[in-house]
């Protein structure tokens, strides 16, 4: 019998098996096709503090091996969150579950980390500072250590639950980014979000998404994102999510030997609703065909030698 248990902050979960913010909504519409109970956890769609439209259409350009999105944190604004989201998820979900907050200024990630830290099923807040569909958030926040750090403090002050951070891969140097958000008493970081990418129509000779550019994400980014989580890594002591690419229980267990206590799988829920739930039911036979007993034990285990 093997061991998928993973901690992250003090928090136990059954297996690190999650999905991603953006790509599992508030989690009730995939309870109609599978026990969502059996994941370690989700993290819910990116919530700000009004609600948001979202970016124009079109949003989305399918790629081979992956998809661009420019969704621009379409959400229904945390007070609806709070009171109509989360008790609909609290009747299928009963774990902990990961809080994705996005904001526009510093003020507001911490306003809404504030509501969000009132509410009991929330184990984890994670702060993205990585979205890169808005102008003047996410990113403006992700690609500097200095704002970085200072968005971490700010939230760390007003929360008693873990702050995750969302690390964007769109930056020169991301373990410099870790350093800072570390230093600033960040609990862990999730990483990545995805890389800006952009198609172009030959029909039309203009871009495929109406806001031009888009997150990158599928397939095609596990590579990058081993790499990076490889190396933050080597740079920091807190736990890591590690976040692109993954879609299969290979790919889990790849991303832990890079250094990762837990993964989210994303844009491979968008082509298969189940593959969470697939890779839950798989783990444990790829660890017997590889010879791993515990799952944490392997953690960061492709550094050692
Ligand atoms: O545009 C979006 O809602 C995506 C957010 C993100 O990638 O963080």
């Amino acid at each position: 019998m093997v061991d998928t248990k993973v901690t992250l902050s003090g928090i136990e979960f059954s297996n690190p098996v999650m999905a991603a913010s953006g790509t599992f909504g508030y989690g009730y519409e995939y309870a109609e096709l599978f026990d969502i109970n059996k994941m370690g956890s989700f993290s819910f769609k990116g919530t700000t503090l009004e609600a948001r439209f979202g970016n124009p259409t079109p949003r989305i350009a399918e790629c081979p091996e992956g998809m661009i999105n420019s969704v621009g944190l379409q959400n229904p604004g945390v007070e609806a969150v709070i009171n109509e989201e989360l008790p609909k998820l609290k009747k299928c979900f009963s774990k902990p579950v990961i809080a994705n907050i996005g904001g526009f200024s510093i003020d507001e990630y911490v306003a809404v980390a504030e509501k969000l830290d009132k509410e009991e099923q929330v184990g984890i807040l994670e702060i993205n500072i990585s979205c890169p569909n808005v102008h003047g958030g996410g990113l403006a926040f992700g690609t500097d250590k200095n704002m970085a750090a200072e968005v971490t403090k700010n939230v760390k002050a007003v929360t008693t639950k873990p702050v995750y951070i969302k690390l964007s891969p769109n930056v020169t140097d991301i373990v410099e980014i870790a350093r800072a958000v570390e230093d600033a008493g960040a609990d862990g970081i999730s990483m990545i979000n995805t890389l800006l990418g952009m198609r172009i129509n030959l029909k039309t000779k203009k871009p495929v998404i109406a806001n031009k550019m888009g997150g990158f994400s599928g397939n095609a980014i596990l590579p990058v994102a081993l790499r990076m989580v490889y190396q933050v890594y080597e740079a920091v002591n807190i736990p890591i999510i590690g976040i692109g690419g993954i879609s299969r229980a290979e790919d889990v267990i790849e991303m832990m030997l890079a250094g990762a206590s837990a993964v989210q799988i994303g844009a491979a829920n968008l082509i298969n609703p189940f593959v969470c739930s697939e890779i839950v039911d798989n783990l444990p036979k790829v660890m017997q065909k590889y010879d791993i007993q515990s799952l944490k034990d392997i953690i960061g285990g492709a550094h050692n030698g």
